[in-house]
């Protein structure tokens, strides 16, 4: 009895999983409301389900590749229901799309055609079946998504929004705005030499758009490759037309809901008819750091359509009806209004620049002309009707729209971002006074505190003095407190000699550095008053110090400095080499030192190094140009 039971279950289980995923059933519903039901095909490659546009209240009926890219939409692809809508295998054989209300919003139109199954396969072909023939099947009816497998014909065409495309029998591909305006159209190359009979448009798996026909010498001829072709095993390829009229192939891993593009028929986007709408401006905005296209409008005497979707296009704030006799022509540099078959052979003149100007402003059913400047001599006057433009620098034409009343530029694309960075740059600075203040401040307490706590300390002042050393043996500007330099010349006594000069006192430092200390005349007295100085306040700064011993080395200049052979380091000599050896030619090292023809002034380095800086800059710039 239970393994009867068991069996009975495990029927059921298997015969549910087994129907829902491969046929769908006549009277059987997918609603809007509950969007995680879906219809899946047999290995779950694809599914169809609703889903949300966005974040709004409106729902569209897709097959998607497993993760949610969808390549198939019932109706087209602004086809939308609300919450409530339905999606409905009617038992009279067709499949429908209603919305909250009942409203049809879409029907494949198949009933009374004996239509008795329905299903998804694991290539995303959702075929309606009359027993064996295939009745419908949206790979026969696509909306704007090609996926391998599904064999595109000269019969069909892909829509999007105002744009379409086609597949024509001389293997030519085409994008077309309005189904008039052939904006894209690329045939075999020249050196096939074939008529075609019956070709059909494929995309193979591995990512490489094909064209098959018998009258091909090897049966098929590449149209385009995409830059991953062959490269992931679970990965679909699949061609869109997508709204903004490009056609692209996207590749997309199972699973992923993301799709990455891998070829577009047009690298241009700005060359795609209409794009920025009736008398918007097509331009890439280098200031921006996207690289998609902007839509403006030509100046300020008109607006945009919507304010909220540049795309929309522009309108005169004054319509040229209004003025007749008095409009005049707005000039637009580097402007071009694309002009493509069949405008191409009515529009086009050769005449000069100010004939092109002037012919549209004389002729009433003019509102717009381009002149080119690429050596065609052609200008182009379009008549009513929609006017796409595009601005590019590096276009060799200039383009004039009637309008009424004096012309009102736009304001150059870098005025307002020049201002946000102005702001931008005030605020940099304020950033700056503020670290600046705030670094002195600490740098001022902390200084504050040393010297209050450790002034009469003896270790420390070794350890400083240490570290005053080791800045010396690397050839760094160093500087000594007056205290170091009085202990280490024991008071100024250990006299070394005298000369033009001025006297020189021998100072030993901790690590046994023999260093030469100037005696400069005039600070004897100074000396003394340092020395009498008890309070604290009274301490001079190293600063003064050493702007006392650099004066008074500026007035021992004259005299010839006999006495020194090696290692000079005259003020003139630091004037005149103002660069890094001057100072790595007196790297200090005990041995080197004989003490009694090398000469050190402190107080010197800080001045080199000025220098150095100012050199160093000097030569990055002259290296830069
Ligand atoms: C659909 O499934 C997700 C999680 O998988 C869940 O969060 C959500 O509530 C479900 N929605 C409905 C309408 O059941
Ligand atoms: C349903 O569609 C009809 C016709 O397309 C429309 O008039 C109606 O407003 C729609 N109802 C809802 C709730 O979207
Ligand atoms: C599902 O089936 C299709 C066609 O038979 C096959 O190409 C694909 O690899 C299968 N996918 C999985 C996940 O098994
Ligand atoms: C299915 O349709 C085909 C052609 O459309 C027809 O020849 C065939 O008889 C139909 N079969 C059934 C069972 O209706
Ligand atoms: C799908 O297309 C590939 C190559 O284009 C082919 O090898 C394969 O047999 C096709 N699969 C089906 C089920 O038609
Ligand atoms: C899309 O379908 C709707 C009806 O659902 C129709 O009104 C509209 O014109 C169609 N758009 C295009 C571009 O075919
Ligand atoms: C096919 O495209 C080529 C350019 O690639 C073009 O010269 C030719 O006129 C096109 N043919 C048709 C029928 O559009
Ligand atoms: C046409 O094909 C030839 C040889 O196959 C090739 O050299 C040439 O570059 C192709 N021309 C175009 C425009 O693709
Ligand atoms: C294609 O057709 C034209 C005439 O329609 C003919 O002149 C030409 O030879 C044909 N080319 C080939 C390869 O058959
Ligand atoms: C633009 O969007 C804002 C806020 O989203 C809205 O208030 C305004 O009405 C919209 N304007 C137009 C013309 O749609």
């Amino acid at each position: 009895m239970k393994t009867q039971n068991l069996l009975f279950y495990l029927l059921l289980f298997f015969c549910t999983t087994a129907t829902s995923q491969t046929t769908i059933q006549p009277g059987t519903t997918l609603s809007a409301s509950n969007p995680n039901k879906t219809w899946s095909s047999p290995n779950n490659t694809f599914y169809i389900g609703f889903s949300q546009v966005g974040f709004s209240s409106s729902y569209t009926l897709t097959i998607n590749y497993n993760g949610g890219v969808p390549i198939w939409t019932a109706g087209n692809a602004t086809t939308t229901v609300d919450s409530k809508g339905s999606f409905q295998f009617l038992s009279s054989g067709n499949l429908r799309l209603l919305n909250g209300s009942g409203a049809i919003v879409w029907d494949s139109n198949t009933d009374r055609l004996g239509v008795t199954t329905a299903s998804l396969d694991d290539l995303g072909n959702l075929v309606l079946k009359n027993g064996t023939f295939f009745v419908w099947s949206s790979f026969d009816n696509p909306t704007d998504t090609i996926v391998p497998n599904q064999t595109f014909t000269v019969n069909q065409g892909l829509r999007s929004g105002s744009y379409s495309f086609r597949f024509l029998s001389t293997g030519n591909l085409t994008l077309r705005w309005n189904d008039n305006i052939v904006y894209w159209n690329k045939g075999l190359n020249s050196s096939v030499d074939a008529n075609l009979t019956s070709p059909a448009l494929g995309l193979q798996p591995n990512g490489i758009l094909t064209i098959f026909d018998v009258a091909l010498t090897s049966g098929s001829y590449i149209v385009a490759y995409s830059n991953d072709y062959a490269e992931g095993s679970t990965r679909l390829r699949f061609l869109r037309l997508e709204k903004d009229g490009n056609f692209r192939m996207y590749s997309t891993d199972i699973g992923s809901g993301t799709a990455t593009m891998v070829w577009s028929a047009l690298t241009d986007q700005c060359e795609i008819f209409g794009y920025c709408g009736n008398m918007g401006i097509c331009s890439y905005n280098e200031l921006s750091s996207s690289l998609s296209p902007t839509c403006g409008c030509p100046s300020e005497n008109f607006e945009p359509v919507d304010v909220n979707d540049s795309r929309q296009g522009c309108k005169r704030k004054v319509e040229i009806e209004s003025c007749v006799g008095s409009a005049t022509m707005l000039v637009l540099d580097n402007v071009k209004f694309l002009t493509y078959l069949p405008e191409t052979v009515s529009q086009g003149f050769f005449v000069g620049i100010s004939a092109c100007r002037l012919n549209c402003l004389s002729q009433s059913s003019c509102i717009a002309s381009t002149s080119l400047s690429d050596g065609t001599g052609l200008c182009y006057l379009k008549n009513q009707g929609f006017i796409s433009g595009y601005q590019n620098p590096a276009l060799p034409s200039t383009s004039y729209v009637k309008i009424c009343g004096p012309a009102q530029p736009n304001p150059p694309p870098g005025v307002q971002i020049a201002e946000k960075s102005k702001s931008s740059r005030l605020r940099v600075w304020v950033v700056l006074v503020v670290v600046v203040i705030t670094l002195l401040g600490l740098i001022a307490v902390e200084g504050g505190l040393w010297w209050w706590c450790c002034r009469n300390s003896p270790k420390f002042g070794s350890l400083s003095a240490q570290y005053a050393l080791l800045e010396y043996a690397s050839g760094a500007p160093v500087q000594f407190s007056y205290k170091e330099l009085q202990h280490s010349t024991k008071e100024f006594k250990e006299k070394l000699g005298a000369g033009g000069f001025g006297a020189v006192y021998k100072g030993v430092l901790d690590n046994r550095t023999v260093v030469a200390v100037k005696q400069l005349e005039g600070i004897e007295q100074g000396e003394k008053q340092f020395r009498m100085e008890e309070q604290p306040s009274q301490r001079p700064t190293m600063g003064k110090v050493v702007q006392m011993l650099e004066g008074i080395s500026e007035i021992e200049r004259p005299p010839a400095p006999k006495t020194i052979t090696e290692g000079s380091f005259g003020g003139s000599n630091v004037s005149a080499s103002s660069n890094v050896s001057a100072l790595s030619t007196f790297e200090v090292s005990a041995p080197a030192l004989s003490s009694s023809s090398s000469y050190q002034t402190i107080g010197i380095s800080p001045l080199a190094s000025v220098r150095n800086i100012g050199s160093t800059s000097s030569l990055l710039h002259s290296d830069s140009n």
